[in-house]
C-alpha cells in the first residue's frame, strides 16, 4: 500500500453510492450516517449535483482566478446573500478556509491574537492547526504559527481573553470534531459583546454545521448572534472539494489584490455544484424537517441500551457509549449491521446522515444501532 499512513482506515472499499446508501467492493449495502464526515449532505451521487458537474466538465473547466466564471461569481453571490452580505474568497477545503479567515483577521490587526475555544477543531494546516488546541495534534509540529489564545468555551473565560490586541474569536457553533458539543447562546453573545467593545473580529468556523446540517442554513442563525465571518466548506460542494470565507460587510475591504489566492479555488465545475446543492438545501421545508428529524434520532437513541448522553442540533448528533469503546464499535457496525458512523473519541459515536434521508432509513438506522448496542 503506497498511502502514508496518517490515517487509522477500515478495511473497506466503497465503490458506488446513492442517497444514504453505499456498496462496497463485494456487493455488500450500507446505510451510512456518516457522509464522509458532513459533505454528503444531499447524499450520494444526487441527480441534480451529477448532471451540474457533468454538464459543466463538458463546457469549462478551469481558467484559474485570473478571471472570472459565471458559476463562480453566482456562486459567491448566494453565499453572501444567504448569509453576512460581504465578499466571498473562495478555497478548496475547510482548512484553507479558515486560513483565509486568518490572514483577514489578522492583515486587519497586524500582530493581533486569535481566542479559539478547547475542544475545538479547525483543520490540519499550520494556521488551522494552531487555532486547534489539543496537544496529540499540535505537539508534533511545533512551532506553530504563534499568537493563538485557547480558552474554556464559557462566557466569563471568552469575555476576559478578548481586549484591544485581539484580532478575531474564532470557534465552531457546535464543535463537531470532539463530539458535538453545542457551545452555549450565552458563551457566543459574551464573545460578541467583547469583540465589538473592543474591535476585534468574531469568525465562526461553520464547515461542519453550515449548510443546513444543524437545521438551519447556518447554525448561527438559531443563535441570535451574527458573525463578522463565517467559513464553510464540506456540504457545500455536494461531494466535490470546497471551501469559502464569506464576510460581511464590514469585513469586505480587508484584502486587497495579492493578498491571498489559489489556483484551483471557485472553479466552474466546483461552482456548478455546489449552486445545484445550494437549490437543494437551501429550503425552509427541508430544513424544518432536518430540526424535526433530528429531534426524532435524538429521542430514539435516548432509549438505545447503553447510550447516553444523547446531544447536538439538527441531524448533527452524537452520543456516549457506556463501557464500551466507541472505536471497536464503529468497525463492528460496518462488518455487522452495516452501518457507517464514527467515533470522535473513544466512547463518542457521531451520526451525521444525509439531509435527505427518509425518516424511514433514519429508523433503520436506529435499529441497526440497537442491535449492535445491544449485542455483547
Ligand atoms: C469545524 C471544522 N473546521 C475545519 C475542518 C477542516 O476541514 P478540511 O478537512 O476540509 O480541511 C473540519 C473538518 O472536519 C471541521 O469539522
Amino acid at each position: 500500500m503506497s498511502l502514508l499512513p496518517t490515517y487509522a482506515r477500515f478495511d473497506v472499499e466503497f465503490v458506488r453510492g446513492e442517497g444514504m446508501r453505499l456498496w462496497d467492493a463485494d456487493g455488500n449495502e450500507y446505510l451510512d450516517c456518516l457522509t464522509g464526515i458532513s459533505v454528503s449532505s444531499v447524499g450520494h451521487c444526487h441527480p441534480a449535483v451529477v448532471e451540474a458537474i457533468r454538464d459543466q466538465a463538458g463546457r469549462l473547466m478551469h481558467v484559474s482566478n485570473l478571471f472570472y466564471t459565471e458559476p463562480m461569481t453566482r456562486l459567491a453571490e448566494r453565499l453572501s446573500r444567504s448569509s453576512l452580505g460581504g465578499g466571498v474568497f473562495f478555497a478548496n477545503s475547510g482548512a484553507e478556509a479558515n486560513e483565509a479567515a486568518l490572514k483577514l483577521v489578522r492583515k486587519r490587526r497586524q500582530g493581533g491574537d486569535v481566542v479559539v475555544l478547547h475542544g475545538g477543531f479547525h483543520g490540519r494546516t499550520y494556521g488551522a492547526l494552531s487555532a486547534t488546541p489539543q496537544e496529540s495534534k499540535q505537539a508534533p509540529f511545533a512551532p506553530l504559527v504563534p499568537g493563538f489564545r485557547a480558552v474554556e468555551p464559557t462566557a466569563g473565560a471568552v469575555a476576559a481573553a478578548v481586549d484591544e490586541r485581539t484580532a478575531a474569536v474564532v470557534l465552531e457553533v457546535v464543535q463537531g470534531e470532539s463530539g458535538v458539543h453545542v457551545v452555549g447562546d450565552d458563551v457566543l453573545r459574551a464573545a460578541r459583546e467583547a469583540c465589538d467593545a473592543h474591535g476585534a473580529a468574531l469568525v465562526f468556523d461553520e464547515i461542519q454545521t453550515g449548510m443546513g446540517r444543524t437545521g438551519s442554513l447556518w447554525a448561527y442563525q438559531q443563535t441570535g448572534v451574527v458573525p463578522d465571518a463565517l467559513t464553510t466548506a464540506k456540504a457545500l460542494g455536494g461531494g466535490l472539494p470546497i471551501g469559502a470565507l464569506v464576510t460581511g460587510p464590514a469585513l469586505a475591504e480587508v484584502f486587497a489584490p495579492g493578498d491571498h489566492g489559489s489556483t484551483f479555488a471557485g472553479g466552474p465545475v466546483v461552482a456548478r455544484a455546489a449552486l445545484a446543492v445550494f437549490d437543494l438545501l437551501d429550503d425552509e421545508a427541508l430544513l424544518a424537517r432536518v430540526r424535526a428529524q433530528g429531534e426524532r434520532l435524538r429521542a430514539a437513541l435516548e432509549e438505545l441500551p447503553g447510550a447516553t448522553a444523547v446531544r447536538g442540533r439538527g441531524l448533527m448528533v452524537a452520543f456516549d457509549v457506556v463501557d464500551r469503546s466507541a472505536p471497536e464499535l464503529a468497525g463492528r457496525a460496518l462488518r455487522e449491521p452495516r452501518l457507517v458512523v464514527n467515533a470522535t473519541g473513544p466512547q463518542t459515536l457521531r451520526l451525521l446522515p444525509p439531509l435527505t434521508a427518509e425518516q424511514a432509513q433514519l429508523d433503520e438506522a436506529v435499529a441497526r444501532l440497537g442491535a449492535l448496542l445491544s449485542a455483547s
